[in-house]
């Protein structure tokens, strides 16, 4: 499966690294343990998103640890999309460490202010920009538009090896409509503005696991984990 596999063993032999993947050697096994752990660098140091993908992956057979084990500083983020930002962190990630990397990238577009503020979500106030400073910005700028559609959108980026020419990639978008007023005190950044039709609420009202479960985050999330079950089926 991988060049830089650290093949912590559960103590399963497999004849095959086929047969690790095949259901004919899983008969009666939690298919998890019969998995070798790959252990690969989470390029975030949120722990939050560390537990998150970590449940998700282990099945996988990937064990994550996050950047900041490794003493690891962020890049800097000079993509012109969500992906490429993901694969720069991924790849700082896997060069520093030697390890294959993980990496995300998310944030807000709103369609009517041009995609807005897309790759700037985190800073759309500028300088030491907080939430509540981007969520007024984002309203100001809103101000007498009609159209308020808006969705989250997150890229997930699995690396091998720093030069990896076939990244597995995993994309989702969770849509929304921006209200003024902000709502509800669950989440972060611009949640309590991001009015989602399926619960009549906004992300801010949701339970976390809720919100894990309809989110951008949580959908890339659960497809980056199947991309990497199948990558090496038959
Ligand atoms: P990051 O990719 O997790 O660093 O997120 C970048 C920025 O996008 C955050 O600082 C938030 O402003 C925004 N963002 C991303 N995901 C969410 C979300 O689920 N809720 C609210 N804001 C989000």
């Amino acid at each position: 499966m991988n060049a830089h596999l650290t093949n912590i063993w559960f103590g399963v032999k497999c004849r095959s690294k086929r047969s690790l993947w095949g259901a004919d050697h899983m008969d009666g096994m939690n298919q998890a343990q019969a998995l070798p752990r790959q252990v690969t660098v989470l390029a975030s140091a949120n722990a939050g998103k560390l537990a998150e993908l970590s449940s998700l992956l282990v099945p996988a057979g990937i064990e994550l640890r996050p950047m900041t084990a490794f003493g690891l500083e962020s890049p800097e983020e000079d993509g012109a999309t969500f992906i490429e930002n993901a694969l720069i962190k991924a790849r700082h990630a896997s060069s520093a460490t030697g390890l294959p990397a993980i990496a995300d990238d998310s944030g807000l577009v709103v369609p009517a202010l041009g995609g807005a503020p897309g790759l700037l979500s985190s800073r759309y106030s500028g300088e030491g920009a907080t939430a509540e400073g981007n969520n007024q910005r984002l309203i100001a700028a809103l101000d007498g538009i009609e159209d308020r559609r808006a969705h989250f959108y997150c890229a997930l980026v699995y690396i091998e090896r720093v030069d990896d020419p076939a990244p597995v990639v995993a994309t989702a978008a969770w849509n929304g409509l921006i209200v003024d007023t902000p709502r509800g005190t669950h989440g972060f950044g611009y949640d309590p503005h991001f009015f989602v039709p399926e619960f009549k609420a906004t992300a801010a009202e949701l339970e976390p696991h809720t919100k894990n479960a309809h989110s951008h985050r949580g959908l890339a999330a659960r497809r980056l984990a199947a991309a990497l079950r199948q990558r090496d089926a038959p």
